[in-house]
């Protein structure tokens, strides 16, 4: 079988590029679906993983960048900014990399994972440490693409949305049809949007019969959706969605309510559990932020708001490896022992 293309290749006619669109790509996209045994069988339905870890810089940002790169590059941009959490941020500074375009970001000081740090770091992005959150930061990003010839690749430029919505088309192709539910973590609202986005499009004129629900879950400390208004200081372990003012609020409060869904809280507790779960039962290593909509899915179940035989979808945003310490800290420590099979084989409980 050919390789995958990237997602632009892949769905290009499904995307606003043209002819002379250079495409800047790292093949992102083509993730695996995995089904979810333990899931499966907490729930009673059929439950899958879109794994957006398994991109090229290790989230589902990369979706979005190709495309958003790639119009930078056609209009002619020299260099790109963004505000983030980190994943956009190691996206971006990937991507400008093979376009030749000089990256900068816009971080919240202390608040990103040191995974995600190194990668904005290794591909040489210009890195400011805001003394803010990162709605401060996107504030000052959007500031400086105003003011100076810089261009803004954070969600609220379109091509990150045309891009991110191609997820929401694999699920369908492997699929055969959208899902009952889709649940996803939700921080500045982009990826719901998108998916959202990419499920109406299937539907109007593709292979989709149906709409899924939109299921989006927020951290309980970072949780302005749910509130209904703005959170000042927000706060989460699951410093990816820590964010108190989503840029795309309205857009996810549209896809919530156009496909019958919910916008829910779910607890750091309940997070760190559906992450230790991803982990140790499922085999599937992911960030803590990606694990909120594992913990949504749960907390839903336990609420009996999940009718046994439905097919569910949760994607889970980003891979595990940017953010190790939730991982390392408060598990058993590993074992010295001398080279020798008997002294090895006793501590493994195999003598
Ligand atoms: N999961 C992960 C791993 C993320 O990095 C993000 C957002 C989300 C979920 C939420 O997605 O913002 O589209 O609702 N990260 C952004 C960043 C904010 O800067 O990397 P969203």
């Amino acid at each position: 079988a050919p390789q995958w293309r990237g997602v632009i290749e892949e769905y290009r006619d499904r995307l606003p590029v043209g002819a002379a669109t250079p495409v800047v790509t790292l093949r992102e996209g083509g993730t695996p679906l995995v089904p979810a045994q333990v899931l499966t069988e907490r729930t009673g339905c059929d439950v899958h993983l879109k794994v957006e870890g398994a991109n090229p810089t290790g989230s589902f940002k990369d979706r979005g960048m190709t495309m958003a790169i790639s119009q930078a590059k056609e209009s002619g941009a020299r260099a790109v900014i963004c505000a983030s959490t980190g994943n956009t941020s190691a996206s971006a500074a990937a991507y400008a990399v093979r376009a030749g375009l000089t990256c900068a970001v816009l971080v919240p000081q202390g608040k990103i994972a040191l995974g995600k740090m190194g990668q904005a770091l290794v591909h040489g992005a210009r890195i400011l440490q805001v003394d803010g959150n990162f709605d401060d930061c996107l504030t000052l990003a959007r500031a400086l693409s105003e003011k100076y010839p810089v261009a803004l690749v954070n969600s609220v430029n379109p091509a990150r949305i045309e891009g991110q919505k191609t997820a929401a088309f694999e699920v369908v192709d492997a699929l055969g049809d959208a899902p009952d539910i889709h649940v996803l973590p939700v921080g500045n609202a982009g990826n719901i949007t998108s998916y959202w986005k990419g499920y109406r499009e299937y539907r109007e004129d593709g292979p989709a019969t149906r709409t899924p629900r939109m299921w989006g879950y927020q951290a309980a400390g970072a949780a302005p959706i749910v509130r209904g208004e703005p959170v000042k200081e927000p706060s989460t372990l699951a410093t990816a969605i820590r964010i108190g003012n989503p840029a795309s609020w309205e857009l996810a409060e549209r896809a919530r309510d156009e496909s019958g869904g919910h916008i829910e809280a779910v607890t750091d507790r309940q997070i760190l559990r559906a992450y230790k779960l991803l982990a140790a039962q499922e085999g599937v290593f992911v960030e803590p932020a990606s694990a909120a909509s594992v913990a949504g899915l749960l907390q839903a179940a336990e609420l009996g708001l999940v009718d046994a035989g439905q097919r569910i979808v949760c994607t889970v945003t980003g891979n595990g490896l940017k953010d190790p310490d939730w991982a390392v800290a408060g598990a058993p420590q590993p074992v010295a022992v001398p080279v020798d099979a008997d002294a090895a084989a006793e501590r493994l409980g195999l003598a």
